[in-house]
């Protein structure tokens, strides 16, 4: 049956650039994976006094990341790194130590923003993160969208043929690297 991907939007905001990219990713796997909006809006800012007993938007997290066969991370580039709100959920999903649920995931980073060279930056902050994290990342291709106005509509219609060309490899990729992992199982 097809993966299930806990995906991860760092921002928040309504009409977010990422959250199309997210959709059209997801228009794009079609019925070939299942993607799972992880929530991270409402979670507290981790505090390690929550180790010894995690709070409930925590825990609802990390099942949702453990359940998944892949985590894909959509971002947008804060003061050229990770937007606070997605790091916070990282760490939530990290912790206790030796409890953390990302552990031998594989997983993807893609970023847009409005700038020219927009989210590669933030896009090498977070791989950092993943590595440490002993995720599997897909290293190829590297996705950094550059957001017009009206490149992708709420509902993840891709307006652009070589955004959305460019947009299917990355999926087949991310998909290939998935395949490999849950066959490994
Ligand atoms: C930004 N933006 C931005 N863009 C970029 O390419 N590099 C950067 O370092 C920053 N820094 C930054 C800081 C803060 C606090 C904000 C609010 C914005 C602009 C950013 O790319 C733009 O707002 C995107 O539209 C954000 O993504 P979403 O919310 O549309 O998904």
């Amino acid at each position: 049956s097809a993966p299930t991907i806990a995906v991860f939007v760092g921002s928040l905001r309504k009409d977010s650039c990422n959250r199309k990219l997210a959709h059209a990713l997801e228009k794009i796997a079609g019925d070939r994976a299942r993607f799972q909006y992880v929530q991270i809006g409402d979670l507290p800012l981790y505090d390690q006094d929550f180790d010894g007993q995690y709070p409930s938007q925590g825990t609802r997290l990390k099942d949702q990341v453990r359940a998944a066969d892949a985590v894909l991370f959509v971002t947008p580039e804060y003061n050229r790194s990770v937007p606070g709100v997605l790091k916070n959920a990282i760490d939530i999903g990290s912790r206790p130590y030796g409890d953390s649920a990302f552990a031998g995931k594989p997983a993807a980073v893609i970023g847009a923003s409005i700038g020219q060279i927009g989210t590669a930056v933030a896009q090498q902050h977070l791989r950092n993160s993943l590595a440490f994290l002993d995720m599997h990342v897909l290293g190829q291709p590297e996705a950094f969208i550059h957001f017009k106005d009206g490149l992708i509509d709420a509902d993840g219609t891709v307006h652009n043929e070589g955004t959305q060309k460019f947009l299917q490899g990355y999926v087949d990729r991310f998909l290939a690297l998935i395949a490999v992992h849950v066959k490994g199982d």
